[in-house]
């Protein structure tokens, strides 16, 4: 076997295929935004589930059809069926992320093909050992009716090399593979290498270890041969073609050429498993305590990195937690074994954007993007997790287990995820009460969810006064804004009325859209319905006052003036939805929105903020959009299934029913599951203008927006300014001078307020003056002088001594309640600091501290200031209190 680099052996299976026909296409997104029921793309048949299902005939390549394929496939296995997560870290060959080779035929070539070509490329090309290699197939099952593949298993007998005996039968668990509970699947023959010496292979035979769980004979290759759909109940529907789907596990096949007895040792993981011996100062290799802390990260950090470079963050539910838990798992065996105990792996990400820029450029692309968002999450875990472990450590002293309490506690308060408690109760060798645990959890639910109940007090709908008996809240507004109707029932809610109607044009607040409004009459009474809700399967119009008989034919109709606004809003924020994915990238998902009648908000994740012509190239081509004036195609009742399948932009964590609605503005550019109201053309939205940009929160940006007659608004009054301004300057001859003009004005202006202002001052003092105390044989003044600050006051004290030089002292106050703050000054007349040893700055300090501050300066004028205006009068009333010492 000649050396191959994984970089020369991904590109050997590649070209392999293309010279056998098959079109290379790059690698799906990691995380299928689209199918909420895939966690994560779990094998590199995912993406092309419609073409085997027959949704769609085959791959459409630049206007092109391809029946073959061939590809590298990142994929994620840490739940549901295809789990691995477990091992990871402690053996050397699983992962959570990895890379899947594969080639398809698309009703094309089948067994033959698939089986001859994996020969060649393995035995012919690699120069793998004949000898050492198993091929397993099918051996059929009675509860499924299906034979065995006898023949997969004539054809490796005649047209390769193998070994005869070296081709087994192995029932439906290993030999029939299955996407998920549904779907494509098919008889599969796996290809398996015996990795042990000559001598090991002598005393046990490899056919004995095939399938056994023994890591130096392991599966490198499966070659699924798609013929089935599994369906609801459990059967299988034969499909209409049949289709070729194999998948290689690069990592391994990587180690079995670089002749490695572990993953982590071939060039995919050495780049990172360097750098992660760099920050933490050990050597891989050095202890097996730390290498499975160095493993588990090399294989943590690719996943945490590339699923959010394809459009996932890490979160309290769904996809972010699973990523949230594994950041979080890798950071702890950092902090424990490793003893990094700062923010570490967010600088691993350049290592692997770098070592991976050819095949996945799309990490290199966001990478201060992914390293923000991971650095952010590890701040927040590292601060809580010292002080979990602390915690640990204490509720488990001199104890054999954590009981469900404590393990809440540390999920509850320090972000523990069970399986870490249990991962550091197990190196303790402590047990968990899980059950407990997940008991506590529930309870946890349900009291939010009663918490929620609450706040919508509409959940109970019993007490409903009928007017007309029959089913009610039957929704027509997707096609009309006005109908004939009857009123089902009543009720009242606090202070508000509720009316449920048989049929209804009226569209309840949801999915971010307000209500509608309107009225409801009968040609003699008119109820105007100003809010509308749902509560349930029901949708409550609320309405401003009704008369006691209610019953008889009723119109209902909507403000179908506004309704169009709100509508142009809504489907304008579909084409943003799709512009941001376009120009910023397919991570940005919607965190949040609101549609109104007069403008739209969108919520989205987004690291950074967004450049000024980054906006402009997405408000251009919502306004592209809008201009091609794109036909809305509208589905109802579609299978959810169906919906996925077409590639639908869903929420995650959206609860969708069976059947949902699909909005299309052109396939290509806008399908959204959506319950909400459009235009029926995009044209109709007129012009479409961002107003503002901004975070909301730690990686989540909003634009808010305007369409419609709003946007036209919007643009006159910015010409009206445009004009006004154009006008200001034109009244010089040089824009320039004009501005300076106008701020020799202000100056001006500023110098006459001050001269007012002291003039002011002035007088205040003079009024003082007048009216002195006496005390001790000498004159006090003192009192407020409003609007002064310390420069002016300094100026009144000279203007005192100036006025009065003998047997006098002066306090004089003011205060700024906006900045709380009060300045003071003091004065004594020259003969008093003689006679009398009187100080200003004794003086002064003195007061300033009744007020929460402090100062000084000489005998005969000092200043002070303090931070209690509210004290100054007091203050000022009892400057003499001070004057004895
Ligand atoms: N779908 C098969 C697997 O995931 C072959 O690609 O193993």
């Amino acid at each position: 076997m000649q050396f191959r680099t994984s970089e020369q052996i991904r590109n050997d299976f590649l070209d392999f295929f293309k010279s056998k026909g098959h079109l290379i296409v790059p690698s799906a997104p990691v995380v299928p935004l689209d199918d909420p029921t895939l966690l994560f793309t779990n094998a590199g048949m995912n993406p092309f589930k419609p073409i085997f299902l027959g949704e769609q005939p085959s791959y459409m390549h630049q206007g092109q059809a391809w029946q073959r394929a061939a590809d590298t496939q990142k994929c994620i296995r840490v739940s549901g069926k295809h789990n691995d997560l477990e091992e990871v870290g402690h053996d050397t060959y699983h992962h959570t992320l990895f890379e899947m080779l594969g080639n398809w035929s698309f009703g094309d070539y089948f067994k033959e093909d698939a089986i001859r070509w994996a020969w060649e490329l393995l035995v012919n090309r690699w120069g793998l050992p004949a000898d050492c290699l198993y091929a397993t197939v099918f051996g059929g099952d009675a509860e499924d009716g299906l034979p065995a593949d006898d023949e997969a298993e004539a054809l490796w007998k005649s047209i390769t090399g193998i070994n005869p005996d070296h081709v087994l039968r192995f029932g439906k668990k290993d030999n029939f593979w299955e996407m998920g509970e549904t779907g494509p699947c098919g008889p599969c023959s796996e290809i398996h290498i015996d990795l042990r010496s000559e001598q090991e292979r002598a005393r046990i035979p490899g056919k004995d270890l095939v399938n056994a769980g023994d890591p130096s004979v392991m599966e490198i290759w499966n070659l699924v041969f798609i013929q089935f759909n599994r369906q609801n109940d459990g059967s299988l529907k034969p499909l209409p073609a049949k289709h070729v789907d194999t998948g290689m596990g690069f990592e391994r096949i990587c180690a079995v050429i670089q002749q490695k007895t572990s993953n982590y040792d071939t060039d995919v993981f050495s780049p990172i498993i360097q750098h992660i011996s760099k920050l933490a100062g050990k050597n891989y290799g050095d202890s097996e305590y730390t290498d499975v802390a160095m493993r588990v990260i090399a294989d943590h950090i690719r996943t945490v990195s590339f699923s959010i470079a394809d459009g996932a963050s890490p979160s309290n539910d769904g996809r972010g937690y699973v990523i949230r838990r594994i950041l979080r798992r890798a950071i702890r065996y950092g902090w424990d074994r490793l003893s990094l105990k700062e923010p570490f792996m967010f600088q691993l990400v350049q290592t692997l954007a770098k070592q991976f820029a050819q095949v996945f450029p799309e990490l290199q692309a966001q990478l201060s993007y992914v390293q923000g968002v991971i650095e952010a999450e590890e701040k927040g875990f590292l601060r809580t997790l010292g002080q979990g472990i602390e915690l640990f450590n204490k509720m488990t002293e001199g104890k054999t287990s954590i009981d469900g309490e404590d393990a809440f506690r540390l999920h509850d308060t320090y972000g523990f995820p069970i399986d870490l408690t249990a991962l550091m109760a197990r190196e303790k060798g402590l047990s968990v009460d899980e059950e407990g645990f997940e008991l506590r959890m529930k309870e946890q639910k349900e009291r939010a969810r009663s918490a929620g109940k609450f706040k919508v007090d509409m959940s109970d709908l019993n007490d409903w006064k009928t007017v007309t008996p029959g089913k009610d809240s039957h929704f027509v507004g997707y096609d009309t804004t006005e109908c004939e109707t009857t009123i089902a029932a009543i009720r009242t809610e606090g202070e508000r009325k509720a009316i449920l109607m048989t049929e209804t044009p009226f569209y309840a607040e949801s999915g971010g859209q307000v209500s509608d409004i309107g009225i409801l009459t009968n040609g003699e009474v008119h109820l105007r319905v100003i809010d509308v809700q749902k509560a349930q399967d029901k949708i409550v119009h609320y309405v401003d006052h009704w008369t006691e008989d209610l019953t008889g034919p009723w119109i209902a109709r909507v403000d179908s003036v506004r309704r169009l606004e709100i509508s142009k809003h809504h489907s304008a924020t579909h084409l943003l939805h799709a512009a941001l994915r376009q120009v910023l990238g397919t991570h940005v998902a919607q965190k949040g929105s609101l549609v109104e009648e007069r403008r739209l908000r969108f919520d989205f994740s987004h690291f950074k903020s967004i450049e000024t012509s980054e906006l402009e190239e997405i408000e251009a081509l919502v306004n592209r959009k809008i201009q091609e004036n794109m036909l809305l195609h509208e589905e109802r009742n579609v299978p959810i299934e169906q919906a996925k399948d077409r590639g639908a932009m869903m929420l995650f964590g959206e609860k969708y029913g069976d059947q949902v609605r699909i909005i299309t503005f052109d396939p290509a550019y806008s399908v959204e599951l959506c319950g909400g109201t459009h235009v029926d053309a995009t044209g109709k939205i007129g012009y479409f203008r961002c107003v503002s940009e901004a975070s909301v929160a730690s990686g989540v940006r909003r634009v808010e927006a305007v369409v419609g007659h709003t946007a036209d608004e919007v643009l006159r009054g910015e010409k009206r300014m445009l004009s006004e301004l154009r006008a200001l300057i034109g009244q010089s001859e040089h824009p320039a001078t004009t501005l300076q003009s106008l701020l020799d004005d202000r100056k001006r202006l500023e110098k006459s307020l001050e001269q007012v202002q002291f003039r002011q001052a002035l007088d205040s003092l003079t009024r003082l003056m007048s009216e002195p105390q006496s005390f001790n044989g000498f004159s006090v003044i003192s009192g407020e002088i409003e609007g002064a600050d310390t420069e002016m006051l300094k100026q009144l004290g000279y203007e005192s001594l100036k006025r009065q030089p003998q047997a006098c002292v002066t306090v004089l106050g003011s205060r700024d309640k906006e900045a709380q703050k009060v300045y003071l000054v003091a004065t004594v007349t020259e003969d008093l600091i003689q006679q009398k040893g009187l100080k200003a700055g004794n003086i002064v300090g003195q007061l300033a501290k009744r007020l929460g501050g402090g100062g000084g300066g000489q005998a005969n004028l000092a200043t002070a200031g303090g931070r209690m205006p509210e004290k100054l009068t007091e203050v000022l009333n009892s400057v003499t209190e001070g004057l004895n010492s």
